[in-house]
């Protein structure tokens, strides 16, 4: 779906809109412009203010009605009692843009006073991740019964460089959660590598794409026994961005993209398994964020990495006590089939050495612990370089997307020692996080490196007010927020 920002004027009362939204904080009045608005609608919303029907609470909302001139509807959205406007704004957006949908008003202004380049950038993406809908397997209702899609919104006293990073970035998002949101039948690792080929023709980026073959010729035993049970063919796609200073060294950005994870041979129970189509939400982020990164003309160079393939369990299926020799050189023993992702990632981590990175950043969906450790809230972060943990946590804040760094103490290394390979893929339940992510850390050796794991974070199976049940978009605006902080 095309969702378009601009901005526009602040003269409320003559505003010809089908839905006005007007964003308050807690216990806010009417400044001149609402006040002049709140003329033309016979104080209708200085009386639900007087009344405290609306008192400006986080999420809260108010539906009045427009009136002869002017925009057709109005609707309050609260900011709460926001420290940070931004953050509130990109919610505030979110929720509003939700609720057009449901009115089906096609458009929608949106006034929160004067706005800075930063609040309209949070805004404009809280308004596309609002607008944002996955329509493409479900057959429309008749004509009579649909709503319009919200297709527009336009900003009142926004900053034009905020429109334009806000469109840039919200571009990102929504191909993110899309992809995450396709099936695993027509998301596959073919797919992904043909999405990226669109991304860098559209772009100008150089584009690498290995299938099975080419991984064999390279030795990526790791990633390959993960690919050893489907006919699909595995892909590892390489998309290069150069916006720095020619042969700069570049930041790389990795994503675990399994289309699916049955868990293989050791099959995963199959209540819930259907959410294992999001089990390719780090590389939807990578391909999200270097398309945002594209929009943005960020001026570093940026390499995006995705390996990709389906955890199938069948006769040719690897399988547990299997031992694998990856592109490092270590023999990895396979203790559990279903911790798949962290050997798909070991080959992808091997492969970013030939670019000499100044820092390499994965994103996966790689662990159940890290939703038992951290819930839906914070991605978990771990890496080598304690600076560059802070860079990621840093971005993550100002994204909206928190992370929350767990320790990888050498204690911890202990549980995936084996007794046939250099190491195992499974140090079985305790500190399931922190044992994948020193798995990872043996195979980024060679550059500061940190990994997101965002198996609680990349989709949701609950609707939390500004996003429906499925992809969050996480972790596009994190990528975007820490290739940004090292933009000249
Ligand atoms: N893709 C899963 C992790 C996951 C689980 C993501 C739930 C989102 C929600 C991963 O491949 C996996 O199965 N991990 C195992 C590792 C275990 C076998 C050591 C897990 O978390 O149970
Ligand atoms: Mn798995
Ligand atoms: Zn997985």
């Amino acid at each position: 779906m095309t969702f378009s920002l601009t901005a526009g004027p602040a003269d409320l009362g003559a505003l010809a809109t089908p839905l006005l939204v007007v964003a308050l904080p807690s216990g806010a009045s009417l400044d001149a412009a609402l006040a002049s608005l709140d003329g033309t609608l016979n104080g209708a919303m200085s009386r639900s203010l007087d009344r405290r029907d609306f008192r400006g609470g986080r999420d809260e909302t108010l539906h009045l009605v427009g009136g002869t001139a002017g925009p057709s509807r109005i609707l309050l959205i609260g900011l709460g009692k926001a420290t940070d406007r931004s953050a509130a704004l990109r919610r505030a957006g979110a929720v509003a843009a939700r609720q057009a949908g449901r009115m089906g008003t096609g458009s929608l202004a949106f006034y929160a006073g004067a706005l800075s380049a930063n609040e309209t950038e949070a805004l404009g993406v809280g308004l596309a991740t609002g607008a944002w809908d996955y329509l493409d397997t479900k057959t429309p209702p008749p004509e009579d019964e649909r709503r319009a899609p919200l297709t527009g919104a336009q900003i009142l006293g926004a900053d034009a460089d905020g429109i334009a990073s806000g469109s840039a970035i919200a571009e990102g998002h929504g191909l993110a959660r899309t992809l995450s949101m396709m099936p695993g039948n027509l998301c596959t690792p073919d797919f992904l590598a043909d999405t990226a080929r669109d991304i860098a023709k559209r772009h100008g980026l150089a584009i690498t794409v290995l299938g099975r073959t080419e991984m064999e010729a390279l030795g990526m035993g790791s990633l390959l026994c993960v690919a050893q049970g489907t006919p699909e063919d595995p892909k590892l796609i390489a998309l290069e961005y150069c916006g720095g200073v020619k042969d700069a060294a570049p930041v790389v950005l990795v994503g675990k993209g399994l289309c699916f994870d049955s868990g293989g041979i050791s099959i995963k129970p199959a209540q819930g398994m259907e959410w294992m189509k999001f089990d390719m939400c780090g590389a939807a982020g990578v391909l999200g964020a270097m398309e945002a990164i594209a929009r943005l003309g960020l001026e570093v160079n940026v390499v995006g990495l995705v390996g990709s393939t389906t955890n199938m369990p069948s006769g040719t299926a690897f399988k547990p006590g299997d031992v694998v020799k990856s592109m490092s050189g270590k023999f990895i023993e396979i203790i559990n089939t279903d911790a798949e992702g962290r050997l798909v990632l070991a080959d992808v981590l091997s492969y970013a050495n030939r670019y000499k990175p100044a820092a390499v950043v994965d994103a996966a969906t790689l662990t159940g612990a890290c939703v038992i450790a951290l819930g839906h809230t914070a991605t978990g972060v771990m890496g080598n370089d304690p600076a560059l943990v802070q860079e990621l946590l840093g971005a993550g804040t100002r994204a909206g997307e928190p992370g929350w760094e767990l320790p990888m103490w050498d204690e911890y290394k202990d549980l995936i020692k084996s007794d046939v390979a250099d190491i195992k893929n499974s140090g079985g339940r305790p500190a399931g996080t922190i044992t994948a992510a020193l798995f990872l850390a043996e195979f980024a050796e060679e550059y500061p490196w940190v990994h997101l794991d965002v198996a609680g974070t990349a989709y949701t199976e609950s609707d939390l007010g500004t996003v429906p049940r499925g992809p969050t978009g996480v972790p596009v605006g994190t990528f975007v927020e820490f290739v940004r902080g090292r933009a000249g």
